[in-house]
């Protein structure tokens, strides 16, 4: 396993998304991942699956503590009163006593962004929370939970792939030493029959979902979430340790996105 580090925190760089699975079928998957060495799980109040989760956690005999554990607060709940009464229900549902990372799921339309933080901060202050963050935040709106908050923003879980041009959000993250967390990293199964992938990962052994995986974990501040119900897929999904593109391949696949591809590249150093 790689970390991917903020604020001083290491996290595991591969993490295993859990929507939209729920009941024995979220409790295998997350048991089977547990069993294969993940050790970083994405969750959410609107997966409707913390009780498979805290079911799976407790069965694989591994310790709670090993776990890094991402939940997020739905949209509608995050109104400062809320988000402190639907997050103690989360952790009951979890059945665990915290977690490791509690993010806004989405920008709220109607509640200020800096009323969740509090809420969030005072979780932190209670012991219930070890980091905090945001998923699906824009530039401009996660400057403003950085400035919000009393402690880190360690993440801003996005949409990030291939086809996905980054270049807005990732210099700001590697700025501000915010994770970048990468969801829905296959494009809806987009990459498994994009030529440029096969073609790199036939040099490798490897196939397009795990150069996908290479690809975004060797990029500075990116974490990535994918989810697999299959065993043979998890397994797969981890196996990209062993192997590392080149600057020329980087390019490639960023290519594949457009966008301002030279501005990574002078982050990046590729
Ligand atoms: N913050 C947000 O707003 C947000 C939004 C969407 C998702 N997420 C999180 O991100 C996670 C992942 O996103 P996602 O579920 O949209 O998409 P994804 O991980 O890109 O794709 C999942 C799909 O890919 C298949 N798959 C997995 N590994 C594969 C492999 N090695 N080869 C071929 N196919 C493979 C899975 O099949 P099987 O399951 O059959 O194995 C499943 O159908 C979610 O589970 C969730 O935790 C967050």
């Amino acid at each position: 396993m790689e970390y991917v580090t903020a604020a001083g925190v290491e996290v595991p760089a591969l993490g295993f998304g859990t929507w939209p699975m729920t009941g024995e079928t979220c409790r295998e998957a997350v048991e089977s991942a547990l069993d294969l060495g993940y050790r970083h799980l994405d969750t959410a109040q609107m997966y409707d699956n913390h009780d498979a989760v805290g079911a799976a956690i407790a069965n694989a005999g591994v310790d709670r503590e090993a776990v890094f554990l991402t939940t997020k607060i739905l949209r509608r709940n995050l109104a400062y009163d809320d988000l402190l009464e639907t997050f103690a229900a989360d952790l009951d549902d979890l059945g665990t006593d915290y977690v490791d990372l509690l993010l806004i799921h989405a920008p709220s339309r109607s509640v200020p962004i800096e009323e969740s933080i509090r809420a969030m901060n005072r979780l932190q202050s209670e012991g219930r929370v070890d980091h905090i963050g945001v998923s699906n935040f824009s530039v401009d709106q996660l400057r403003t939970a950085i400035g919000a908050s009393e402690t880190p923003i360690l993440t801003n879980q996005v949409e990030y792939h291939p086809y996905r041009d980054r270049s807005d959000l990732l210099p700001v993250c590697i700025e501000e030493d915010v994770i970048l967390t990468a969801y829905t990293p296959f494009a809806d199964g987009r990459v498994h029959d994009e030529a440029v992938l096969r073609e790199i990962g036939d040099r490798y052994g490897k196939t397009p979902a795990q150069v996908t995986l290479r690809w975004l974990l060797q990029q500075t501040s990116v974490a990535a979430v994918p989810k697999a119900r299959s065993r043979t897929h998890q397994r797969e999904n981890l196996d990209v340790f062993d192997f590392r593109l080149t600057g020329a391949e980087m390019e490639r696949v960023f290519d594949l996105g457009g966008g301002l591809v030279g501005r990574l590249r002078s982050v990046l150093g590729f």
